[in-house]
């Protein structure tokens, strides 16, 4: 099967800021992309579920990660965050600190589809993040009391957070990451259990977080969501990436029978 990539070379992250409509005057929050999967093979229990990867998150890029149930979404999502080790190849980041393993994890942040929470009120998961980063205070305060004006918040500030809806749970995770000023954010199916207009207020703050320059790589199975979303695609099928482009191509002709059968909502081929 032919696995179709991006062009050799790549943009520079002034280019692809610029091929993504992005505004040059925000602080570059970028320290460890591009991010190179070189060969990434995972193992588990005996099976060969990820087989030799081959790819390359470009800064500020919007990536999403498309296939069939159990293609390999979240285990590439994980891999490349670093909760799972490759069994061969290598996960390397290219940018200025991405020698760096401290830079590394603090320039990460990752949402799954059902966010862990902390026993606590909203306010204070969020002020929590920021106690862990040694930032206390006043600047603490008003930094949980900014990001909640952001993500809609303010008004379940005192709320237990387990008892929050799906989707404001959502919105707080997403809150969380936008404390952390990631580089990169990680999404796995940031929506999955949302209702439309829930999801359009998740999209809201993820774009929020993508123009304040944080490179964003998610999966989902709303094909709405990744048109509406992605710049680039990349396409997984039984472990293997079949398609790596722009999401503007992979929309209008998918080059494999997979893909196609795919994006027609059909069973795999
Ligand atoms: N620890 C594990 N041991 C054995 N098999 C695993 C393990 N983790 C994942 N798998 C298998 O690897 C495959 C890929 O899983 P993954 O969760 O990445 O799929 P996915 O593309 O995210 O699917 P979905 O769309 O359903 O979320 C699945 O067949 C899954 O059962
Ligand atoms: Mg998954």
């Amino acid at each position: 099967m032919a696995i179709i990539r991006f062009p050799g070379r790549m943009p520079s992250a002034h280019e692809t800021a610029e091929a993504a409509g992005i505004r040059q005057d925000k602080p570059d929050r970028n320290v460890i992309l591009p991010l190179s999967v070189d060969g990434v093979c995972y193992a588990a229990n005996g099976n060969l579920l990820i087989h030799d990867l081959n790819f390359r998150i470009l800064p500020r890029r919007r990536t999403a990660i498309l296939g069939f149930n159990g293609a390999g979404k979240s285990l590439t999502l994980r891999l490349c965050h670093g909760l799972i080790r490759p069994t061969a190849g290598r996960i390397r980041w290219e940018g200025p600190k991405g020698h760096d393993p401290k830079a590394v994890a603090l320039a990460q942040a990752m949402v799954f589809q059902k966010p862990v929470l902390l026993r606590r009120t909203v306010r204070e998961n969020l002020a929590y993040v920021l106690k862990s980063r040694g930032i206390r205070g006043a600047d603490m305060r008003a930094r949980v009391d900014r990001v909640m004006v952001r993500c809609q918040l303010e008004h379940l500030a005192d709320r237990p957070a387990r008892c929050l809806s799906g989707g404001e749970q959502q919105k707080l995770a997403l809150a969380r990451a936008w404390l952390l000023k990631p580089s990169i954010l990680f999404l796995d199916e940031p929506t999955a259990a949302l209702d439309p207009a829930a999801t359009l207020d998740v999209e809201r703050i993820i774009n929020s977080l993508h123009e304040a320059t944080t490179t964003i790589f998610f999966s989902t199975h709303d094909m709405a969501q990744a048109r509406r979303l992605a710049d680039d695609v990349l396409f997984i099928h039984h472990g293997q990436i079949l398609e790596a482009s722009t999401a503007d191509a992979f929309f209008a002709s998918p080059q494999t029978p997979e893909a196609r059968a795919f994006l027609a909502g059909e069973l795999a081929p």
